[in-house]
């Protein structure tokens, strides 16, 4: 049997019998209007193999997961399995642009692809994202591909409980706009990436001690970015996309470099080697020690397409405020609980060839879009008109551009409003309806006991952002760090440190108790 790593999120699987990959990302185009880019490159790959698998296995509609170019150029004999998602946008672009066979997984049910290998999908569970843990059983034990899904412990607890996991791929690097496009100073941008790669870091780290894997395999990230405007990103302190080298040192001090591989792309995972010699060797390459030069050359291999894909952009030749409500009103309308969760007015303050100030009410029922006019705002994005018009033709979803950091955002207050991020992401009343639906579901009643500094408080259990488990957070500055996702609540009062949220908190070795707070 032979497991590949073919770059970025992808890997190759090959027993007597089948032959799978899984998210393969090759195109020279990169991803997200040509920002992101393969690192280190993979589309030197030798693709014939990976063009002719028996299944091309995807886990969710990012096109660093799911590169429609690439696909394009597969056998059509490749079956494509993909999970079962409310929303239908995976599904309907494959039937759209392939002939290819597609299978709907349903997740947690295990499907049989050859007599030695079975397949079982994980979706995540907390209707914010579209994504998926891939669990494959193979000859060379389980494979349990993670991948960038920001899993929760309930999903995890489901997979240890069901699997002996020996093999973990996941994501140790970033995969956000904030804090690189929001106009902070650069010393805060600073602070926010360090606070944030160090949580992400240590929550790999943790994940995989509670796993009881054999290997660690970081995976499905960083990206580069090639292109003029962000090219100085990737030797910036405001980044928050650290290499697999600064990974493999964080884990040489955890005491966890002995079973990590850290691998190139084309490197076979072969759980019999020594991975210490293996990353050691890897994390020498240019790539990290000489990165500078590799994504100068890199750049320089990239730029035509780069130019190309920025200079086809069609500019809209006439104001887009009219399409805006005909998109907008009709999804504000649709759904009061989530004008009532963001409660607020989005600028849209557009450049480019056709600039124009547009506001969205989330106050209102029914014409909710207008021309600014000096109203207040609590978010304002700005980006170029042609990018708004693809938004308009459905051909760029939000996610798309908020991935591609092709813009600039502005909230005041400086405090996250996730209900504006899933509506934007979902831009579909029928999945803001299931999202209402898991909301209102969530049950908050369960709690632990923490004792700090002497004092013991009893707290609320879960996580309000996706029910990460509390009682597992670290304690920072008088604050409980969530092990999801970092967010990061007062042991003082419950409040979250820059999010629109709470958590219950009660002191209860006294009389005089800590007054509870809502989680909403
Ligand atoms: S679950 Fe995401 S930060 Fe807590």
């Amino acid at each position: 049997m032979t497991i590949k790593f073919n770059g970025h999120a992808s890997i190759y699987i090959k027993t007597e019998n089948v032959s799978i990959v899984t998210d393969p990302w090759f195109s020279k185009e990169g991803a997200f209007l040509s920002t992101w880019f393969q690192f280190p490159d993979n589309t030197q790959l030798d693709l014939t193999p990976i063009r002719n698998a028996d299944y091309i296995v995807l886990s969710h509609e990012h096109q660093d997961h799911f590169d429609l170019n690439f696909l394009k150029t597969i056998n059509p004999k490749t079956k494509i399995i993909i999970p079962k998602y409310t929303d239908s946008y995976l599904y309907d672009t494959l039937r759209d642009n392939l002939k290819n066979e597609i299978i709907v997984a349903n997740s947690l049910q295990k499907i049989r692809l050859s007599q030695d290998v079975t397949f079982c999908p994980v979706v995540q569970s907390v209707p914010i994202w579209d994504d998926c843990t891939l669990v494959f059983e193979t000859p060379e034990g389980t494979i349990v591909d993670v991948n960038d899904m920001k899993i929760i412990n309930k999903d995890f607890e489901w997979i240890r409980n069901n699997f002996k996991i020996n093999h973990l791929f996941i994501q140790f690097s970033g995969a956000n706009w904030h804090p690189v496009v929001y106009d902070y100073p650069h010393q805060r941008k600073a602070e926010i990436a360090k606070h944030k790669i160090e949580t992400k870091f240590h929550n790999v780290a943790e994940l995989f001690r509670g796993s009881g894997a054999d290997n660690l395999i970081p995976c499905a990230g960083p990206p580069c970015f090639l292109d003029d405007e962000h090219f100085e990103l990737n030797f910036s302190d405001e980044s928050i996309f650290p290499t697999q080298a600064a990974f493999y040192e964080f884990l040489k001090k955890e005491g966890l470099a002995d079973k990590t591989f850290i691998l190139m792309p084309g490197g076979t995972f072969d759980p019999s080697q020594d991975c210490k010699l293996i990353s050691e060797k890897n994390v020498q390459r240019e790539e990290f020690t000489n990165r500078r030069q590799y994504l100068e050359s890199y750049k320089a291999r990239r730029k035509d397409i780069i130019n190309k894909n920025l200079s086809a952009l069609e500019s809209p030749t006439r104001s887009q405020l009219d399409r805006c409500k005909e998109y907008f009103e009709p999804l504000v309308g649709s759904s009061q609980y989530f004008r009532k969760k963001i409660n607020g007015r989005l600028l849209l303050d557009i450049t480019g060839a056709v600039s124009e100030k547009i506001i969205i009410d989330f106050s209102k029922e029914k014409d909710s879009v207008k021309l600014f006019e000096n109203e207040n705002f609590f978010y304002k994005l700005e980006f170029d008109s042609r990018l708004l018009k693809l938004i308009l033709d459905r051909k760029l979803t939000w996610e798309q551009l908020l991935l591609s950091i092709r813009f600039k955002a502005t909230r005041n207050p400086d405090i996250y409003n996730e209900a504006l991020i899933v509506f934007l992401r979902f831009a579909d009343a029928n999945s803001y309806k299931a999202y209402e639906l898991y909301e209102t579901r969530k049950d908050f009643s369960d709690t632990f006991l923490l004792e700090h500094e002497g004092k013991k408080y009893e707290v609320q259990r879960y996580c309000p952002h996706a029910m990460g488990d509390l009682s597992k957070g670290r304690i920072i500055d008088g604050c409980i760090v969530c092990p999801n996702h970092g967010w990061t609540f007062s042991i003082k009062d419950g409040q979250c440190v820059s999010k629109n949220s709470s958590i219950k908190i009660k002191r209860v070795d006294t009389e005089e108790a800590v007054p509870s707070v809502s989680t909403q």
